[in-house]
């Protein structure tokens, strides 16, 4: 379902399950303690040069956070390309926030790149994956012509949540990222429309 109200658009997915809503100011606390999980500062949060992590957010800096994807769904009403908007994921009978995905790119060539984390107590429960088949069925219904997420080797919660949401692993990039000064390998997993069953 999503609808379009005035300049924003107001973008829900569901699948009874799992709903994807955007974020509101009122998150911020549950953004801003998540952005302190070692798993979450691992994977997702901001690094510098040698793969030193950022420290975690703020609620002030997470309400800015969560103004940039309101800015990102302003800018999506008008140009039709999602790069930056961010879902907030949240259990979708209690309501009860449990991660975030979002677009973090969108390309002229309309090729998606997209990321996510669940919230440390809410693992292992199925939510992010099916957030990803939400998302990425979502993607494909705004023409996207390949969506694709980037996985830092070693991260198997994270590969199994692409494998199970039919993603096609097309291979490593060698010693692309760095973590706390030694280089990593990134895995490659992406999702064709016209191949993708998920
Ligand atoms: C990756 C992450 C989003 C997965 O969230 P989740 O809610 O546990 O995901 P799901 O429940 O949908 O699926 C997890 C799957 O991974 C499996 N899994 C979990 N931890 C695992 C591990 N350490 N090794 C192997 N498989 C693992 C689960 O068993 C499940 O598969 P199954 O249902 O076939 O058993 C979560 O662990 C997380 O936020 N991690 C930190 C941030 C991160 O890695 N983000 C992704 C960056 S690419």
């Amino acid at each position: 379902m999503s609808e379009l109200g005035g300049n924003d658009a107001i973008v829900t997915l569901s699948d009874g399950r799992v709903t994807l809503r955007p974020w509101s100011r009122a998150d911020a606390r549950f953004m801003a303690e998540a952005s302190a999980d070692p798993a979450i500062r691992r994977y997702n949060g901001v690094h510098d040069r040698q793969g030193h992590p950022a420290p975690p957010l703020s609620n002030l800096e997470a309400e800015a956070a969560i103004d940039r994807f309101v800015l990102s769904w302003r800018a999506f009403a008008v140009s039709g390309a999602p790069g930056g908007v961010g879902f907030a994921i949240t259990d979708a009978r209690s309501g009860a926030l449990v991660g975030c995905c979002g677009v973090d790119d969108w390309t002229e060539e309309d090729v998606a790149q997209f990321g996510y984390w669940i919230a440390a107590d809410a693992r292992g429960r199925g939510y992010a994956t099916r957030a990803v088949i939400l998302l990425t069925r979502w993607l494909f219904e705004l023409g996207a012509a390949r969506a694709f997420l980037t996985v830092v080797a070693g991260n198997e919660a994270s590969v199994a949540v692409a494998r199970r949401a039919g993603f096609v692993y097309e291979g490593t990039m060698r010693d692309h990222s760095v973590w706390q000064g030694e280089r990593c390998d990134v895995m490659w997993f992406a999702a064709l429309p016209h191949e993708w069953t998920g």
